[in-house]
């Protein structure tokens, strides 16, 4: 088992408001699967996500990844096991706007500790697999959003980290784009690379081994 929660619940405070998102999400994925989570705008799959990629603690549940309980650890060790095992293609795409493609996409490679020629060479290969190479010395403020979203995705896939969280990861391409970006998780798939992402796109949720749906805080 690669990803195991028991009743994770988040929510939000804004002002006097609670905002109750989660409410007790069980999820068991096995190292190599490929998991769809759909569910309607604002029901918690950017939540889920962004706790399962260890970037937001829950406020209660468990999590374990590969066997490792990720919430008792401390920030330094979380921050290792994000840049080495998780790849998050994020909804907002979260480029670093001073930085041109290839600095953006080589990021991952150097927290990794990979030379800096090294690094360089392995992005400039993830960014022609996304069909970028024409816009390496672009800044995020220079590109589409197609163009954004692919940039995200090189920069999240290209250390083939074995879990791959994606959200909405084709939300914004059109279809040739998107059929070449689907084609690269399928072929991370089959490399035996573990994928959970949402999308609203049935057509895409069709390509996924199993299709949960987040409803009413929970996991169906
Ligand atoms: N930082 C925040 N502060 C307050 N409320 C938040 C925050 N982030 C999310 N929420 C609320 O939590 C709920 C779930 O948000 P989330 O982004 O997880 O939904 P989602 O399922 O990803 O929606 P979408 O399909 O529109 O992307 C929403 O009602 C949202 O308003
Ligand atoms: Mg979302």
């Amino acid at each position: 088992m690669l990803v195991s929660t028991a009743g994770l619940q988040h929510g939000y405070r804004r002002g006097p408001h609670a905002v109750e998102v989660l409410r007790g999400v069980d999820l068991e994925v096995d190292a190599g699967e490929f998991v769809a989570i759909m569910g309607p705008s604002g029901s918690g799959k950017s939540t889920l996500l962004h706790i399962l990629g260890c970037l937001v603690r829950p406020l209660a549940g468990s999590y374990l990844l590969a066997g490792t309980d990720v919430l008792s650890l401390p920030e330094k060790e979380l921050a290792a096991i994000r840049a080495s095992r998780i790849g998050f293609v994020f909804q907002m795409f979260h480029l670093l706007p001073a930085l041109d493609v290839l600095r953006n996409v080589s990021l991952p490679f150097l927290y990794n500790g990979i030379a800096p020629d090294r690094a360089r060479r392995l992005a400039l290969a993830a960014i022609g697999r996304v069909g970028l190479a024409h816009r390496v010395d672009h800044r995020p403020c220079e590109l589409s959003g197609g163009e954004m979203q692919r940039a995200a995705i090189a920069r999240a896939l290209a250390v083939e980290p074995e879990l791959i969280l994606a959200d909405e990861p084709t939300g914004n391409l059109d279809a040739a784009s998107s059929g070449e970006i689907l084609e690269l998780f399928a072929r991370l798939h089959r490399s035996g690379r573990t994928i959970i992402m949402v999308t609203h796109d049935p057509a895409v949720a069709a390509m996924a081994q199993r299709i949960l749906r987040l409803e009413d805080g929970r996991l169906a």
